[in-house]
């Protein structure tokens, strides 16, 4: 995962290239977080203006759903699943790991910028629960041991 800068012109290329799709709006969220990496404050007249929407609209959309983030991403993104068949596996132990092993709470980026960590609900993984998901890539039975040693292997990284 890597974060970039906010550009005002490739943000409103963005926004243009998705403003005729049905429900644009989150397209458009989902296709600047994936260029930049999150959903630059900047950003909101610019769809505002696009989608004949006001500001509250866009700003409303955008808090309301867990996956979009408000700021550029550590280096790895470390997502824990709060959901409940995660957390009747034990799932609070990970978490509380992964929030002292990275030093960072959800929604929070590690002081060395190497981690983001956030909370995700469900991963679609509820056999293998509790579940995670790294840099992209989805982890079954991710006891707080499971989380030491895939963390370890980014270390190197
Ligand atoms: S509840 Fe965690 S993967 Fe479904």
């Amino acid at each position: 995962m890597s974060a970039r800068d906010w550009n005002p012109e490739i943000g409103r290329d963005i926004v243009r290239a998705h403003k005729k799709l049905d429900g644009a709006l989150l397209p458009i969220l989902h296709a600047l977080q994936e260029h930049f990496g999150y959903v630059d404050a900047a950003s909101v007249p610019v769809i505002a203006d696009e989608l004949n929407l006001s500001r509250a609209e866009v700003h409303g959309v955008i808090t309301f759903y867990h996956d979009f983030r408000d700021h550029a991403p550590g280096r790895h993104v470390v997502k824990i699943c709060r959901a409940e068949a995660c957390q009747s596996m034990n799932g609070r132990a990970t978490e509380a790991h992964a929030k002292q092993r990275l030093n960072a709470d959800f929604h929070e980026t590690s002081a060395d910028g190497r981690y983001t960590l956030e909370p995700v609900y469900c991963l679609g993984n509820c056999a293998c629960a509790p579940s995670a998901m790294i840099d992209g890539k989805l982890h079954g039975r991710v006891t707080p041991k499971r989380l030491d040693q895939l963390i370890d292997a980014l270390e190197s990284r």
